[in-house]
């Protein structure tokens, strides 16, 4: 296995994130506290937290989170679960668990990186190129072309970081069609699952779909609580997950146990809390409708499917780097500028930013942003 490559997003992350007065790129959404959080918990539950003991808990996860998490699927069972730190872990142990030095891996572009890296670390992967003039959708026959008897795995995120966008409900299935025909693996990143701005655009979930698929989640981005750390993958390859369970042996071992009783009360609401997130996105898309319609002339605006980002164009002679390194030096405005998103796989337009409308101060975060532009 090469090295992994730095994780360029999550490096200017550690540098911008906590400096930066207002993180207008975040992905994830408005997060809560934990008193308003345990406000939410059935009596049973709160009793368990004022119970609970600091020892070591399930590598699975807990019987009980992993019934709560098979709940929110339409034929996915408890045993078909495995908890993860975050919805990094999981990705990471099953990418490396499903591909070896000979295989062939194909994977959305743009992407969060590790989606692509982890892969590009074990074997050859290719580039399913997701194009702004195709409104971000992927090409079903152009991925046809690039199967090969090795292909191992089909990777996609959707709704997709950072572009916001939805595969059209036919590709998906069509993808997913492609990898059963083969016998092959699908992973689906659906961390944003429940953030769809039109709900008609709400795909199914892969693992409910296909017995080979890999459906991954977390409750940092529609739940807005990556504090807790708590991801999972549902698949009915249960043999798969035996494998990755035994990798997390390696890692974290287990989750922590107030993260999983929490994450417990979080599924339970599971509807009142991503409405919520819904109805911010709503609130905050109009918001950004507004601004970017005054400054037309500067940016390229079109509303994302799903998600909480979008990949905006930006037309300024000075270039994207530019822009966004004199937004968070001078304004306290962090965006992402396209560099973070380059991918060794296939191009992706270096004139883009991404932004991000989840969180609560994104009224204050514009006025600050639009004062910068009049300057
Ligand atoms: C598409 C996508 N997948 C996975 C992750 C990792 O999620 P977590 O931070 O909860 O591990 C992120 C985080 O930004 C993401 O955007």
């Amino acid at each position: 296995m090469s090295t992994l490559p730095d994780f360029r997003l999550e490096t200017h992350f550690s540098r911008w994130e906590f400096a930066a007065r207002y993180n207008m790129a975040a992905s994830d959404m408005q997060t809560l506290s934990l008193a308003a959080l345990l406000e939410m918990a059935a009596p049973d539950e709160r009793a368990d937290w004022e119970a609970l003991q600091l020892g070591y808990i399930e590598t699975w996860g807990t019987p009980a989170l992993r019934q709560a998490i098979a709940a929110s699927y339409a034929t996915v069972q408890a045993e078909d679960v495995l908890c993860f730190a975050g919805a990094e872990e999981g990705l990471y142990c099953a990418l490396l668990a499903l591909l070896g030095p000979d295989d062939h891996a194909l994977v959305t572009v743009p992407n969060y990186q590790s989606m692509e890296t982890v892969p590009a670390s074990v074997c050859q992967v290719e580039a399913i190129p997701l194009r702004p003039e195709n409104r971000w959708q992927p090409d079903l026959d152009d991925v046809r072309r690039r199967l090969r008897p090795n292909t191992r795995l089909i990777a996609v995120n959707f709704p997709n970081n950072p572009t916001g966008a939805i595969a059209d409900a036919d590709i998906f299935a069509g993808l997913i069609a492609l990898c059963a025909e083969r016998g092959i693996h699908f992973f689906s990143d659906e961390v944003y699952h429940g953030l769809e701005h039109d709900a008609a655009r709400r795909l199914p979930q892969a693992a409910d779909c296909y017995e080979r698929a890999l459906s991954l989640n977390v409750l940092s981005k529609a739940y807005g609580l990556p504090g807790l750390r708590i991801g999972w993958i549902a698949s009915r390859d249960r043999a798969l997950l035996a494998r990755l369970e035994r990798m997390k042996h390696y890692l974290s071992i287990c989750n922590a146990a107030p993260s999983e009783l929490l994450a417990r009360i979080a599924l339970g609401n599971r509807e009142t809390l991503v409405a919520r997130n819904r109805e911010r996105c709503a609130a905050n898309l109009q918001l950004l409708d507004q601004f970017f319609a005054r400054h037309a002339d500067r940016y390229d605006w079109r509303r994302p499917d799903g998600g909480c980002t979008a990949f905006v164009r930006y037309r300024g002679a000075d270039g994207v780097e530019n822009h966004c390194r004199e937004l968070v030096e001078q304004a306290g405005i962090l965006l992402l500028p396209a560099s973070l998103y380059q991918s060794a796989l296939a191009p992706v337009p270096t004139d883009r930013f991404r932004v991000g409308f989840g969180r609560d101060h994104t009224a204050q975060g514009l006025a600050v942003w639009e004062a910068f532009l009049r300057r």
